[in-house]
């Protein structure tokens, strides 16, 4: 079996060990949710690749960039992006999983916060060129900036895990109501972490 390599290991050992140990919680965590919550009933939470979204968000970092995560669920994502150095944020609708992410938070030493509400800002509205409205999985609810005290457009890397058939929606919102300089990341099952800078797919920095 591969090993996936650690880009950390050698530079950083200490903050590797630490997102090896969240990731390796945050594993824990799905399993525990997979039997006690979706053998009963379906939910949209299904974890990405950690290993992969830590290797983007490393190729990424730099001093004061601000990190949102859309639908942060357990938060290990945007607890990564504090450990790496973001200024991170995540927008969960689901608030027994925002307190799941708030205390994973406090136990791991992180300032990341997390707000429950929608990551779709006030006012934004999903209008296809082939008037299909559905916005699939993403469900509706109050926004979540307003609790934040920040807009979209304030991020810098805003990191997303599109169910199929919703990643033209995230890059419409991203599009509308995000920074231009801005760069998304969208999760995709088969592709791994894929960039976008402006809308348009670029290679991973
Ligand atoms: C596919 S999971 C991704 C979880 C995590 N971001 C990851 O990549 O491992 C999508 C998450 O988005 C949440 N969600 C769905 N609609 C939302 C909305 N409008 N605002 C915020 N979160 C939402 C779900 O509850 C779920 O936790």
């Amino acid at each position: 079996m591969n090993h996936p390599v650690d880009p950390l290991a050698g530079s950083d050992p200490t903050l590797a060990r630490r997102i090896h140990a969240l990731c390796e919680e945050g594993r824990d965590f799905n399993h525990d949710f997979d039997t006690r919550v979706r053998q009963d009933q379906w939910h949209p939470f299904v974890a990405a690749d950690y290993d992969g979204v830590r290797d983007a968000l490393i190729a990424l970092r730099a001093p004061g960039r601000r990190f949102l995560e859309w639908g942060s669920a357990n938060g290990v994502i945007t607890i990564m992006a504090d450990l790496l150095g973001f200024e991170a944020f995540g927008i969960e609708i689901d608030p027994a999983l925002v307190r799941s992410a708030a205390a994973l938070a406090k136990r791991t030493g992180s300032s990341a916060r997390f707000v429950e509400g929608s990551f779709l800002p006030m006012g934004w509205e999903w209008a296809p060129e082939d008037g299909d409205r559905r916005t699939g999985t993403i469900d509706d609810g109050p926004s979540g900036y307003l609790l934040l005290g920040r807009a979209l457009e304030d991020f810098d890397v805003v990191y997303g895990y599109p169910w199929p058939g919703e990643e033209p929606m995230m890059l419409d919102l991203m599009r509308t109501h995000g920074s231009p300089d801005a760069v998304l990341l969208l999760y995709d099952t088969e592709r791994g972490v894929i960039t976008y800078r402006d809308g348009v797919e670029v290679e991973p920095e």
